[in-house]
């Protein structure tokens, strides 16, 4: 399966570190330092999941040139639909208008985009001439408690897309690894219905907001990425020196260092954007993929490897040969 284009798209009000000292009792230094984030981007006035996801998905769409009615599948990898039911996906497919293509959302949170490219691969490669648009997307800000700086700080509002079909010429994605850990759950979690809905929205509805104990979080998460990371260049025969540019989700830039370390890799090799955008969750990766590209630090023939970790937990990893 290759991929034929990326977009992305970021609201346009910034959020620097400055802004919310004055919200909760937090410091520039102590983000900077602890996270690597500057700034985040966050969503105003109608700038829903769908709005952005949209948005995003037109941009990998021209990048490919493609039309909306080119799309034969849809998948939106979210833990911020507009509404619990439709589905992202189908809002998204009717702002495009993309007639033709089935629509669904998949909740593997952080870890969802680099699930919902594997699902596409085996959509694919069941019928190979079949074109789909793979998004992450999500506007976290409301769902975080702005009063709660062990979580407030951290995360940002976006969506990034990539559009993928079938290839025989090897390029393309060349493995993907998924795990998951339901057992471990409740150390990062987000109890309340998903929706715009503003009822649900209001401040007192504590259940609805995002909940984490980070510490615990950090280390299994790098652990778990360097599993996934080593596994998944495994299966596409390659070793960790014929990686070109790794794209990790963008938490926390002390998670990318350690598992740099552990994999005996520079940290130049990795791709960062956390400085900019915060953690955005499903979009983070394919944020950073479409930067990396239009910036060209990925060139045709490169090796990328994806690797992400998120609420579930679930993490996985995916090599693409550009
Ligand atoms: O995307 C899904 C996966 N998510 C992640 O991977 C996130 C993983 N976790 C992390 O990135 C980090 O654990 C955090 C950035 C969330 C926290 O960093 P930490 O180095 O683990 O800090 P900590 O939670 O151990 O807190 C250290 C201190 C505490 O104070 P005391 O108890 O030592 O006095 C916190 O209360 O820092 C305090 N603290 C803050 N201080 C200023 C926590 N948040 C803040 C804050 N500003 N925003």
């Amino acid at each position: 399966m290759v991929i034929a284009g990326t977009g992305s798209c970021l609201p346009a009000t910034v959020l620097s570190n400055r802004d919310l000292e004055r919200m909760v009792d937090t410091s520039d230094e102590w983000i900077t330092t602890r996270t690597g984030i500057s700034t985040r981007r966050i969503a105003g006035q109608g700038d829903t999941t769908s709005r952005l996801a949209v948005e995003a998905g037109q941009r990998a769409l021209l990048m490919a040139g493609w039309g909306p009615d080119d799309l034969d599948m849809i998948v939106t990898a979210t833990i911020t639909p507009d509404m619990t039911m439709p589905s992202a996906a189908c809002l998204v497919q009717q702002a495009l208008g993309a007639g033709r293509a089935f629509a669904f959302d998949l909740n593997a949170a952080c870890a969802g985009f680099v699930y919902a490219l594997a699902v596409a691969e085996r959509f694919v490669r069941q019928q190979p001439h079949l074109r789909a648009l793979v998004l992450g997307a999500e506007t976290l800000s409301g769902r975080v408690n702005w009063q709660d700086r062990g979580t407030c700080v951290l995360f940002g509002d976006g969506a990034g897309a990539c559009v993928v079909t079938g290839s025989d010429n090897g390029h393309g994605l060349l493995a993907t690894r998924l795990y998951s850990d339901g057992r471990l759950w409740s150390l990062l979690s987000m109890h309340g219905a998903p929706s715009r809905n503003p009822a649900l929205a209001s401040p007192d509805n504590d259940g609805s907001y995002i909940r984490m104990q980070g510490r615990e979080v950090f280390r299994y998460a790098v652990r778990a990425m360097e599993q996934a990371a080593v596994a998944v260049l495994a299966d596409a025969g390659l070793d960790l020196g014929q990686i070109d540019l790794v794209i990790p989700h963008q938490a926390n830039v002390r998670i990318v260092a350690s598992l740099a370390e552990r994999l005996g890799l520079p940290l130049e090799k990795f791709y960062l954007n956390i400085d900019k955008y915060g953690n955005t969750s499903a979009a983070s990766i394919p944020i950073a993929l479409d930067e990396a590209v239009r910036e060209g630090r990925i060139r045709r023939g490169d090796a990328v490897l994806l690797c992400a970790f998120g609420g579930g937990f679930t993490w996985g990893a995916a090599v693409v040969r550009w």
